[in-house]
């Protein structure tokens, strides 16, 4: 599993398709959209054209943009007909991504390679640029005999469970080698999968060193000995191959945890190898160890750049701030008669409560629950938990805390050293028993916005809520 006969030298030569301030690049050899790079401040104009024969559109995954311009479901346009995206970027410098979110098929849409990365440059001098700016995009599939992309099919169970696959592609390609100089690197790795969760770690003995997450650089690199990595979250990764031998590979490898899945069965809880098989056919469930990419160090002597000490300047914001500092809504995230529910309650196009009603210009805490905590009510209720990668669209936010006293302790045992919660976030996992406070400001854009969880197959039954900025 996760390993093919074939391995493929991939060597990252970014070729730029037009554009001064901005440009297009293509991932070489690869299904996936282009590589964004735009200047902050930036307005621009994306024209999309349908050609699919399902309705779609198109999320700017991070981005604080107009609801019109976001994504939202609502407007999807259907085959042959056109939707102007525009917008100023007024993100933080970092590393952003878009792809398909239509109503109840995100799933397959981006499964079938829509998706693409949307990095907002911050021309930092002090950091690895150019050819040692490389994407990594981690995603994984399942290949028919005639090497054909397989999707879940009419399997109730498996999108319960949400896709897995039994091949890894980095940047759309299997087995992929690729071929580094001597040279200090910027890696800007987003998870595109599905539903896979991966904990990374570099197989030399190296810490990863992270200097960026979801909405752009750290205030200072962090270093962690492995760093969870759930569907929808980007970490920027500095790595050194300056002082390597030539010839030395190092593997970039996903290690085994615990993800807390379980199916409870009359109140008492089966342990995850239950799930098995609820695995799409030839599925690798999440938690299991493989090899993500190997990096083969050339006699091409680069750049080799001294890691700063400060990355950029990070407010946090006061929870004192918060007009609900006392009381902060919660949402909880289980499951509720094999559906995956948000406070029991699932996606309406327009629908929104009053529980998901903010007010423009306020700060706000918001509090996700993975379990029922005896809200449910009959033995059907809360009986299967699983890992949930919690998204809210059009804002970044802070984690202010992480209680993990309600996990089993075996479960978190086994992720607790790779949880990044420094920095700006639009995603984050939130794993069974966990409860995660965020801190947002909701400034500039009113109307309707979607949160959801990030395992698409769950996104796709229904696991995502509007909440309105009034
Ligand atoms: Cu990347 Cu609403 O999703
Ligand atoms: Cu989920």
């Amino acid at each position: 599993l996760f390993s093919g006969n074939q391995t493929r030298v991939y060597s990252y030569q970014p070729k730029l398709l037009k554009g001064e301030k901005s440009s297009l690049e293509k991932l070489p050899g690869s299904y996936l959209g282009p590589v964004i790079r735009v200047q902050k401040g930036q307005k621009i104009r994306v024209r999309f054209n349908n050609q699919l024969s399902r309705e779609s559109v198109i999320h700017w995954h991070g981005l604080h943009i107009p609801p019109e311009m976001d994504g939202h479901p609502m407007y999807a346009i259907e085959n042959g007909e056109q939707y102007i995206y525009e917008f100023e970027v007024n993100n933080q410098p970092g590393t952003y991504w878009f792809h398909p979110h239509p109503d109840k098929i995100t799933g397959p849409q981006v499964y079938q390679g829509l998706a693409g990365l949307f990095i907002v440059e911050d021309n930092n001098s002090d950091l690895p640029s150019g050819e040692y700016d490389v994407p990594l995009i981690l995603q994984d599939r399942i290949f028919d005999d005639n090497n054909q992309l397989v999707y879940l099919q009419n399997n109730r169970m498996g999108q319960m469970q949400g896709f897995l696959g039994n091949r890894i592609l980095m940047n759309g390609n299997p087995d992929t080698t690729f071929n580094v100089s001597k040279s200090t690197y910027r890696f800007r790795v987003l998870n595109g999968s599905n539903s896979r969760i991966y904990k990374m770690a570099w197989d030399d003995g190296e810490e990863v060193t992270v200097i960026g997450t979801d909405g752009g650089l750290l205030e200072k690199p962090v270093k962690k000995p492995y760093l969870m990595l759930a569907p929808g979250q980007r970490a920027e990764i500095w790595k050194d191959f300056a002082g390597q031998n030539t010839g030395t590979e190092i593997q970039l490898q996903s290690l085994a945890f615990n993800d807390g899945t379980s199916m409870g069965m009359g109140g008492g809880m089966m342990g995850r190898g239950m799930m098995g098989g609820m695995t799409q056919p030839g599925g690798v469930e999440n938690g299991i160890a493989f090899d993500v990419a190997a990096f083969k160090v050339t006699e091409n002597t680069g750049k080799k750049m001294e890691l700063p000490s400060t990355l950029s300047t990070i407010t946090p914001i006061n929870p004192a701030d918060a007009v609900n500092s006392a009381n902060p809504r919660q949402f909880y995230f289980y499951n509720q008669r094999m559906q995956w529910v948000i406070n029991g309650e699932t996606f309406g196009m327009t629908e929104v409560a009053e529980w998901e009603k903010v007010k423009l210009n306020t700060t706000e805490i918001w509090e996700f629950i993975n379990g029922d905590d005896g809200r449910g009510m009959g033995m059907m209720q809360d009986m299967m938990r699983m890992p949930h990668p919690v998204h809210l669209h059009g804002l970044q936010f802070q984690i202010i805390d992480r209680d993990v006293s309600g996990m089993e302790r075996t479960v978190w045992e086994t992720v607790k050293d790779g949880f990044m919660d420094e920095g700006w976030q639009d995603t984050f996992l939130l794993l069974p028993g966990m409860k995660v406070k965020i801190i947002m400001r909701f400034k500039d854009f009113t109307g309707l916005y979607v949160y959801h969880c990030h395992n698409l197959e769950h996104e796709d039954m229904g696991m995502m809520r509007n909440y309105e900025v009034i």
